[in-house]
């Protein structure tokens, strides 16, 4: 049986870092070597400062400052990490294509064929690869033919093991998820890779919760829980749009429908679209690849997932300008809120992206306060647009670092991250600082409407 006593991590993004920062804490015995190739984020890793690591999320300092030195290193050393180690987890991007065959739908997987080829090309010992990145189902059939056609001669058991840890809360969910899920080979040699992967995760989690299934079941399992969970925002949204037209209230069809225990409780928050590195990939991946076994009903159903979300996005940023009496032309616009939801500092496809591209649109001006997003950063998420030049993004919109100034002299407030400290705010300082009237459209329906109408606010929820 191969008992695991090495790991190495290609990648220290968001998955890769958080993931192995939790599995070094919860196993002092293992060695865990995080890689990658981008120097300036090692070295953030690396920071004395734990605070100044590159990903943002609640508790991830203290499990770095903890397990980091001890067991678990940052390095630039690829090659040497992956020789050394008895597993290796693949944790890089592999985000929409944008070029070629299947372009904006079909997931690029260069970074993964590169990482194969080097681990085929250092390797000298057997080794068993792990796919920890979200994939298109049978991605492992090219894995593992790279590894066995340009490899030294050793052996490789690729194996599926996707994570479901939601940013913001990642250190949680890492330390008690509802389950892990690998997929194998049946064959003895990729069960016994299977259960090395288990007796992993078993230092910290009830083996009741570890599920394992072949690979394609789950690498599919990763894309359809990524497309449910989407698919209920967008219906959710879908509904508050009725309710808009109707004088029903969202909240109050989420609270009603969400006691039917057959539906459940949670994801059922009308927002002004969903963002994130996974849901809108993962369910144009699905797509693709119905489409490309010829399932045209089943790619269009899962796409209708997507439409809903653009068309939830926009009509936010439409109903905006509409109540600013058809034009905001020159006016300044706050945002509360850049990242794609609360507690991380990511902003990918964040919907605060999507919302300031219209309001340019309209020659708004826009002054960004956001508690952890840095304002490169959102300078880069309108450039990648590539809706206008980067010198127009930068005339168009300012970053501030005090809540109160964003607002001041503002003729209306965008809440599009629903952080917590927006609802403790002294809203009478912040109306008294706006012009009048002065509007509040609130993305994510968390402040206090009903005090804020009684400060003489005009305020928007969504589906209500
Ligand atoms: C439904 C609602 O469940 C109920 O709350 C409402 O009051 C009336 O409509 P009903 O139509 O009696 O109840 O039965 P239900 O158990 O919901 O099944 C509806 C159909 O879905 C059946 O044909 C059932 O076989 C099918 N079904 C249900 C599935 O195919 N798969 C499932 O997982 C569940
Ligand atoms: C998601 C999955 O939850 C996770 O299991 C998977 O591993 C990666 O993708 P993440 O994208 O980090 O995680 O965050 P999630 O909490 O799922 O939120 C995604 C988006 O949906 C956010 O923009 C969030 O604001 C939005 N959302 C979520 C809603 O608009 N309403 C809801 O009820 C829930
Ligand atoms: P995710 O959210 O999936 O973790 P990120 O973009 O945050 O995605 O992280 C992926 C990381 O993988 C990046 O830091 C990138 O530099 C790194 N990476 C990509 N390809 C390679 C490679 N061949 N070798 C090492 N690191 C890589």
């Amino acid at each position: 049986m191969t008992k695991i006593t090495s790991i190495c991590c290609i990648g220290a993004g968001y998955v890769g870092g958080p993931t192995m920062a939790v599995v070094a804490k919860q196993c002092p015995h293992i060695k865990v070597t995080i890689v990658d190739l981008n120097e300036a984020r090692i070295a953030a890793w690396n920071d004395v400062d734990v605070n100044n690591i590159p990903v943002y999320e609640p508790g991830l300092s203290e499990v770095v400052a903890e397990a980091r030195g001890r067991n678990l290193f940052f390095s630039t050393d690829v090659d040497r990490a992956i020789e050394e180690a008895e597993m290796v987890f693949i944790s890089v991007n592999t985000p929409t294509k944008t070029y070629g065959a299947g372009k904006g739908m079909g997931a690029d997987l260069k970074w993964i064929e590169l990482c194969a080829r080097q681990i085929a090309r250092v390797s000298k010992t057997d080794k068993i690869i792990v796919e920890k990145s979200t994939l298109p189902v049978r991605t492992a059939e090219a894995v593992r033919d790279i590894l066995h056609n340009t490899g030294n001669g050793v052996n490789f058991q690729v194996l599926s093991n996707p994570e479901f840890l939601a940013e913001g809360t990642a250190v949680d969910d890492l330390l008690n998820p509802d389950r892990v899920l690998i997929g194998g080979d049946a064959n003895p040699e990729g069960q016994e890779a299977v259960q090395a992967l288990v007796d992993v995760y078993a230092n910290w989690i009830p083996r009741e919760r570890i599920l394992t299934t072949n690979v394609w079941s789950s690498e599919l399992s990763k894309l359809v829980a990524n497309a449910y969970l989407a698919q209920r925002i967008s219906s959710i949204n879908s509904i508050s749009e009725l309710c808009e037209k109707t004088e029903a209230n969202v909240n109050e069809v989420a609270r009603a429908i969400g006691t039917d225990s057959r539906i459940g409780p949670k994801f059922l928050k009308a927002s002004v679209g969903f963002g994130g590195s996974c849901f809108q990939k993962d369910i144009l991946n699905l797509v693709y690849i119905s489409r490309s076994f010829g399932l045209q009903e089943v790619a269009d159903y899962w796409e209708q997932v997507i439409i809903m979300n653009d068309h939830q996005k926009k009509r936010f940023a439409l109903n905006i300008v509409k109540d600013l009496y058809n034009t905001v032309s020159g006016k300044k616009i706050a945002f509360l809120g850049w990242a794609f939801k609360k507690d991380t500092n990511d902003t990918r496809e964040s919907a605060a992206i999507y919302v300031a591209d219209e309001l340019l649109n309209e020659q708004a001006t826009i002054q960004v306060y956001d508690p952890k997003v840095e304002d490169k950063q959102i300078y880069a998420d309108l450039d990648y647009l590539g809706t206008r030049s980067p010198d127009l993004n930068k005339k168009g919109v300012t970053v501030s670092e005090d809540p109160y100034a964003a607002c001041a002299d503002a003729h209306a407030i965008a809440v599009l991250t629903e952080w917590d400290e927006f609802i403790d705010y002294d809203w009478q300082r912040i109306y008294d600082g706006m012009l009048k009237p002065a509007k509040i459209f609130d993305g994510r329906n968390i402040l206090d409407h009903k005090k804020l109408r009684a400060i003489g606010f005009k305020v928007s929820g969504i589906g209500m």
